[in-house]
């Protein structure tokens, strides 16, 4: 086995019932707070509360920017860095699902290294400053609070942008499963096959070494019993769901994303796909195209996975959107031209040993509706 490492994680990471109140001390991070949510699920969870207590009691003044949707654009994160500079806010509380956590990192970059709105997504220098990041996650798919990354739309590009820099990892991440509790199942569902998109994407790239992998094992098995479980309608754990969750994400720290991504990423764009069912069609047609090249590793996934061919894993997402009613409209064969150019044109596909040729991406495409 190769031992060469290289890993990283800055962040500290908290978890447990009523850590946020438990650790209130450690993320008191500055002297004024901006706290970054989406439309609902932060006050529906009781996660704002809890900080907001946490602040008061302190006396640590804060302003709530709640303007984040899915698949937020620059517009959202220079609005909320507007919001950030008119009160000198000079750290940064992300309370929500990984669009939150992603433009709070943004957002958090913005407000400190004063970015102008054209160089927005032309790479961040890595001696640019960032405001510190306190990142709880509502969701349990993107692992956003222990990775370096913040995904961004760019609608001139029509995709998905990754805006990333060593200094996006969240000073502090706390997990409090509890705050799960209100998510709607076909988020759960979702967001589970997004991390597991992540484990398994992070297994076979270039960048992996046999401590990513591992993780990346492990992650799987944590996240595949509870998706076996939704698909039967049973009792689902959901701090282990969060738990697989975080372990992808610090995989994907390390090795970043790949095919699968990248062609999710136009289902999202053009046909409003949520992003983890995206990625979740077109993970087993994925897992199927890399046996052929990549059997080792694939045979790791599949143990990890508790499966013996990529077929059952296709069985099990398809009675996962089944039994919440996803309709999946299969895209035209002008659509699969646009979409196997836009994600063929996506660095994050050479990450792989084996790059598809445009019919092979389609073909993927082909397989997942
Ligand atoms: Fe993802």
């Amino acid at each position: 086995m190769d031992t060469n490492l290289h890993f990283t994680l800055p962040t500290e990471v908290f978890s447990g019932r009523g850590c946020v109140a438990k650790q209130a001390q450690r993320w008191m991070l500055g002297r004024h707070a901006l706290i970054v949510t989406g439309k609902t699920s932060a006050r529906l969870s009781g996660a704002l509360d809890d900080v907001c207590a946490c602040l008061d009691a302190r006396q640590i003044p804060y302003v709530t920017y709640e303007g984040i949707s899915a698949n937020p654009d620059e517009t959202q994160v220079y609005a909320g860095a507007a919001v950030a500079r008119t009160r000198g806010c000079d750290f940064v509380i992300a309370i929500g699902g990984g669009s939150v956590l992603d433009a709070a990192k943004s957002i958090a970059w913005v407000v400190a290294s004063n970015v102008p709105r054209e160089a927005f997504f032309n790479g961040v220098p890595a001696t640019d400053p960032v405001l510190p990041i306190v990142a709880i996650p509502l969701t349990c798919g993107t692992g956003s609070e222990v990775t370096q990354y913040s995904i961004i739309t760019d609608h001139e590009a029509k995709t998905k942008k990754n805006v990333s820099s060593a200094a996006f990892f969240p000073t502090i991440a706390l997990l409090d499963a509890h705050y799960l509790t209100s998510l709607p199942k076909d988020v759960l569902c979702d967001t589970a096959l997004d991390a597991l998109s992540h484990a398994i994407e992070g297994i076979y790239s270039l960048k992996a070494d046999c401590f990513s992998r591992a993780l990346a094992e492990t992650a799987i098995g944590v996240l595949m019993p509870e998706l076996v479980r939704m698909a039967h309608g049973t009792f689902v754990n959901l701090a282990q769901l969060q738990y697989g969750s975080m372990v992808a994400g610090m995989v994907i720290a390390q090795t970043g994303t790949g095919l699968v991504h990248a062609m999710g990423y136009p289902l999202t764009y053009y046909k409003g796909m949520p992003h983890g069912r995206a990625n979740g069609v077109l993970l087993a047609g994925y897992l199927a195209f890399m046996q052929a090249t990549c059997a080792s590793l694939t045979e790791r996934i599949l143990a990890a996975a508790g499966l013996s061919l990529p077929e059952e894993l296709q069985a099990l997402v398809d009675t996962l959107l089944d039994i919440q009613g996803c309709f999946r409209e299969a895209p035209t064969e002008e659509e699969l031209e646009v979409f196997t150019g836009d994600s063929l044109r996506l660095e994050v596909v050479r990450r792989y040993r084996t790059l598809p040729s445009p019919e092979e991406v389609k073909d993927l495409y082909r397989m997942g509706f």
